[in-house]
């Protein structure tokens, strides 16, 4: 720590102090009673019903009407924390929560995101913080190591890295460079574009099983979800490359603008992995951008046995994973990279009088308001640097290869139960079953899970039929953990 200045006199500080200053609220002991809760909370999660009991409304019905007018004591404040959010509380750290894909912290993480918050700075510009802005390049060039991820990706090549808070927020990047460097950097976008039943429309393409996040950018973007082709898919539901050729082929045909493809490594169904190599080749054919969504399974590459899923990806434009999904790093924190981050920039990047500063004119810094749709930028790095180097390369592929062999063992299991149907088996973290009886009777398993308080489960369909999706990523998820999650699927609880 720096020294601090000498104090100044009494009846300055007096006049000095105001309510909100730091020193007004006793940060030290709240701070540390917090932590504790936090500590506390972690390690007793199991006592907690994984999903929430409460209905619609209970907790605003806790609330009052209004705030208050003068300031509450800190202990009564806390004490609601108890009182009105832990009883509405999905408990995603808990190590029977299955559902979704998982969203799992840890405590260096965890203190990184209260370092980044005690700081307060805004990391916008190199100059309003080079710590921000340097440490971030240089971890995301740590995570495209770790990950396998091509060199043109690292920021001592044309390309580069950025943390952005989601991958739905990455991919919106990326629409947005492909759609301007289709346009010739037209800058608005084309304005109104037509759907694509009117000539020159710009059209993008992802599989019939691609993220909704795909179809919200798209509309954000302009380009409409009426400009979005869902590309069929092949029995393991990843894109079909030659039905992606041949509509690229009749929309050229029809005389529209093929401009972008969005390829998952990882679909959120059941983990389908698009085929990256054979789609690039088209897109390289009629020069469409290529993003690559990997938002939780890209994390697996971490393990060089599961780089496979990565094929291709040295031919993709983009690319983005999220560590807040399997590399506890706690939300929110996606990694997107670009091969050619002069397109990005030149696509997202205004500047306005009130931010030229020295640094940037000399070209020699990254500004990352360039690379985002905000302007401020949460110095989000801190949690991701503490988190890899706590857990070390090792300790996070340790992670990914316990929850893959867990999903192993339960996918085992549920081929040799005759009563249950796998779905689209993969060979990572997550499983997909469903009942031979059909809907009801597998929806009668998802309501027993989720009935249980031990375990939370989530779904999909597939083909139509409901389907059981057991996602396996909690932080402290053990053997014992899925063999409770068997028996209440197999009805022995
Ligand atoms: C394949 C895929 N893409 C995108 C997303 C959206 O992620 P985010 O919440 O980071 O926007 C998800 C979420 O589960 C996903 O599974």
């Amino acid at each position: 720590m720096h020294p601090m200045p000498d104090e100044p006199p009494i009846e300055a500080h007096a006049r000095e102090t105001a309510a909100t200053a730091p020193q007004a609220f006793d940060f030290r002991k709240h701070g540390h009673a917090m932590v504790d809760w936090i500590a506390d909370y972690l390690e007793g999660i199991e006592r907690f019903p994984v999903q929430p009991r409460v209905e619609p409304g209970w907790v605003r019905a806790q609330l009052p009407a209004t705030p208050p007018v003068a300031g509450e004591p800190w202990e009564r404040i806390a004490s609601d924390v108890d009182r009105v959010i832990l009883p509405a509380l999905m408990h995603w750290q808990h190590p029977g929560f299955f559902g979704y894909f998982p969203a799992n912290a840890s405590g260096p993480s965890i203190l990184g995101e209260l370092l980044s918050a005690g700081l307060g700075v805004q990391g916008m510009l190199w100059s309003t913080s080079p710590a921000c802005t340097e440490l971030e390049t240089h971890v995301m060039d740590w995570m495209c190591g770790m990950l396998g991820l091509p060199e043109h990706f690292m920021s001592s090549g044309p390309g580069g890295g950025v943390i952005q808070d989601t991958a739905s927020s990455a991919t919106l990047c990326a629409v947005v460079a492909a759609r301007e460097r289709a346009t010739g950097f037209a800058g608005t976008g084309m304005g109104l574009q037509g759907d694509a039943r009117t000539p020159g429309a710009l059209v993008a393409y992802a599989s019939a099983e691609a993220h909704s996040s795909i179809e919200k950018d798209l509309r954000i973007a302009g380009i409409g979800a009426a400009n979005l082709r869902l590309v069929p898919v092949r029995s393991d539901r990843s894109m079909d490359p030659d039905a992606f050729a041949s509509m690229v082929r009749d929309d050229v045909r029809a005389g529209h603008r093929p401009f972008l493809c969005v390829a998952a490594v990882g679909t959120t169904s059941t983990h389908a992995v698009d085929p990256v190599r054979a789609l690039a080749a088209t897109c390289a054919a009629h020069g469409l951008w290529l993003h690559v969504d990997a938002a939780h399974l890209g994390i697996a590459a971490l393990c060089p046995e599961f780089r496979a899923i990565h094929d291709g990806v040295e031919l993709a434009d983009s690319y983005c994973t999220n560590p807040h999904k399997w590399m506890l790093v706690n939300f929110d924190c996606d990694a997107f990279w670009v091969r050619d981050r002069a397109t990005l920039v030149r696509a997202l990047s205004v500047l306005p009088e009130y931010l030229r500063n020295a640094a940037t004119e000399t070209g020699k810094v990254i500004d990352y308001r360039d690379w985002q749709v905000p302007l401020g930028r949460r110095f989000r790095a801190l949690k991701l640097w503490f988190t890899i180097r706590h857990f070390g390369t090792s300790g996070l592929q340790d992670l990914v290869r316990r929850h893959v062999a867990l999903a192993g063992d339960l996918r085992a299991r549920v081929a040799a139960e005759p009563s249950l149907v796998p779905v689209c088996p993969t060979s990572w973290s997550l499983v997909c079953l469903r009942h031979r009886d059909g809907d009801d009777a597998t929806q009668a398993i998802i309501d027993r899970v989720n009935g249980s308080g031990h375990a939370f489960v989530s779904h999909t369909k597939v083909d139509g039929r409901l389907v059981l999706r057991v996602s396996i990523g909690a932080p402290s998820v053990a053997g014992r953990h899925v063999d409770a999650l068997w028996e209440l699927i197999r009805g022995a609880r």
